[in-house]
């Protein structure tokens, strides 16, 4: 068994920060449900860890009796089949340890019986319907496997996250990423890989804007298999567009083509949502200020002529828009708080949230600005405008970001090394 020097019951524990992913071409059905095998390839952008990640701590120590893990600070079930899975997979990966400072040594075969705690913490609502189980299982999967020197070959930790959640395997890496879905009935090549780094196209900025809304939503693991049953629109896109989408998205990023790549973002995303439709019953993930921001870019794409802004919403109401530079993030800025000004005593700076330096890129300093801004030249000529208060939540100014990240700072682990319990 595992030992320490000394008497002293001992904990190992590491942190880890992890990012969210927006997809370009969706990820819409399951060819197996327990392993999450999906029915096609799907491209993501990684979202700057910065503005929104998942920071998780995972402790491991022979006083612990069983496998538990706590989510912003509320203890939860681990008893599920995906964290099961998640926890299986990498047991069965773990390699011998040695903290020669600590004095801890623990063997390739003692990590069966050895039992971990677990602590994870959104940097964001998780309410809000921000992929942050994308974020989670990507960094449950990254910092078990730095716990348990895990030496990943070939993509495996992603084949390990995707266990959790498909979405997540796309999360294990920065900047452009392709879930590539593998044909293998065993997943071990439905894996992710990275298409391009973070820098490689570094003038797009992403804007998030956090739509309010009541409605329950149905989750994208219940909607998926109602639409694989239901729709035949979802059968076509799977073998038909989407595998031509995905070379065209994938040359679009290469060479950082923002015409062909807005162009590719919006007909995937319209198209998922039209798999929705397709589907028996019909499932409404986007609601009338979704609709109202796609005619708001729709709109000044077309009067300028070329797209300046892409949109794409994933199984909810929140639209995340990515601008071709910081000049048309500043301007669809102006558009965004024109029609969507927030309801009356917010502050502005808690109205944008994330990157707030284009804020000032923008001229706009406070609430006065917000309500001094012109309509923009595109609705000019007739067309009425509606000023839509409190429809949207914030809004988050983001970019392109890195993959998981290990914290060394051992004060921000989420963990107390002396009980093993969150701080
Ligand atoms: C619309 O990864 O959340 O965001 O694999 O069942 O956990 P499960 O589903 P999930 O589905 C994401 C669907 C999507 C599109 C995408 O991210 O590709």
């Amino acid at each position: 068994m595992a030992v320490s020097k000394g008497s002293e019951p001992w904990i190992l524990m590491v942190t880890a920060r992890s990012p969210t992913n927006i997809a370009v071409i969706k990820y819409w059905g399951k060819r197996d449900e327990t392993l999450i095998l999906p029915i096609n390839d799907s491209i993501s952008v990684t979202l700057d860890p910065d503005h929104l990640c998942t920071t998780t701590t995972v402790a491991v120590s022979p006083a612990f009796d069983s496998d538990r893990m706590w989510l912003n600070g509320k203890e939860i079930s681990l008893s599920g089949g995906r964290y099961q899975s998640c926890l299986r997979e990498i047991r069965r990966r773990a390699g011998d340890v040695e903290d020669e400072k600590k004095g801890i040594r623990i063997r390739k075969v003692d990590w069966e019986r050895l039992r971990v705690h677990i602590a994870s913490y959104n940097n964001f609502p998780t309410a809000a319907g921000l992929a942050s189980s994308a974020a989670g299982f990507a960094c449950l999967a990254f910092a078990l496997a730095k716990l348990m020197n895990i030496k990943e070959e070939n993509g495996e930790l992603s084949s390990i996250a995707r266990q959790g959640s498909g979405s997540a395997c796309r999360s294990l890496y920065g900047g452009f990423v392709k879930w590539v879905m593998g044909n293998d009935a065993s997943g071990h090549d439905s894996i992710a890989v990275q298409l391009a780094n973070e820098s490689h196209w570094d003038d797009l900025v992403i804007i998030i804007a956090v739509v309010s809304s009541q409605q329950k939503e149905t989750s994208s693991t219940a909607g998926m298999r109602e639409s694989f049953d239901t729709s035949t629109l979802l059968h076509y896109r799977s073998k038909v567009v989407v595998p031509r989408r995905i070379l065209q998205m994938e040359e679009a990023i290469r060479n950082r083509d923002f015409q062909s790549f807005a162009r590719l973002t919006c007909a995937d995303s319209n198209q998922f949502h039209a798999v929705c439709l397709d589907t028996s019953p019909p499932i409404f993930y986007m609601n009338d200020t979704s609709r109202r921001i796609i005619n708001c870019v729709e709109r000044w794409n077309q009067f300028e002529g070329t797209p300046q802004v892409a949109y794409t919403y994933d199984a909810g109401p929140n639209a995340v828009l990515i601008a071709r530079n910081r000049t048309a993030a500043s301007l669809l800025l102006k558009r965004l708080l024109f029609y969507f000004p927030p309801s009356p005593d917010t502050e502005l700076t808690s109205y944008l949230l994330g990157d707030k330096s284009i804020l000032e890129e923008a001229g706009l300093q406070t609430m006065k600005d917000v309500e001094n801004l012109q309509a923009p030249p595109e609705i000019k000529g007739g067309i009425s405008v509606d000023k839509n208060y409190g429809s949207v939540s914030y809004f988050i100014c983001t970019r392109p970001g890195r993959g998981p990240t290990l914290v060394v700072d051992e004060d921000q682990a989420l963990i107390d090394p002396r009980t093993g319990i969150p701080k």
